[in-house]
């Protein structure tokens, strides 16, 4: 910070313009092309229930609270592009990231009577391409 201060005029003018340039960089990247907090991957991941009705039922109670909202941080349901590099960590490491709990995501994803077939049924349903285009 002091050296910025004594830097000569013109190199601060510089410096200057490459801070707005990097924060300009630095903020179209959150509105960006990021399916993950557009509002349409948000929208999009509301419409998906799983097909079977025990799984969607604690799909209702637990994941999708932060699963379709993007705010949470969480990869929204049917975002294939928020989830496929989490998948290719394995369906085994994606079980334990939820049972351990994982950043944002409390231990067992609020589901605290879920066993493992259960999260790798909803783990499953959510990583597949929703109905987004
Ligand atoms: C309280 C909010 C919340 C709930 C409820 C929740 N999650 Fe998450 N989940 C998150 C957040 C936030 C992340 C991203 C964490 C990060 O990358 O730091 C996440 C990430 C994940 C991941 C990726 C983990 C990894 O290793 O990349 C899986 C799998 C997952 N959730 C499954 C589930 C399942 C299954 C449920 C329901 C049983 C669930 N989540 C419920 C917030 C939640």
């Amino acid at each position: 910070m002091t050296n910025v201060l004594l830097a000569t005029g013109t190199h601060n003018m510089k410096c200057t313009r490459i801070f707005l340039l990097t924060l300009v960089i630095a903020v179209s990247g959150c509105d960006g092309p990021s399916s993950t907090h557009s509002p349409e991957a948000e929208a999009a991941s509301r419409q998906l229930v799983p097909q079977d009705l025990d799984i969607a039922a604690i799909y209702g109670r637990s994941c999708s609270s932060c699963h379709t909202v993007a705010a949470t941080g969480a990869p929204l349901t049917g975002d294939v592009s928020a989830w496929s590099p989490r998948m290719e960590k394995g369906m085994d490491a994606m079980v334990d990231s939820v049972i351990n709990g994982f950043g944002g995501m409390p231990p067992f994803g609020l589901c605290m009577d879920c066993d493992a077939q259960q999260f790798e049924a909803l783990i499953q349903f959510m990583a597949t391409p929703g109905a987004s285009p």
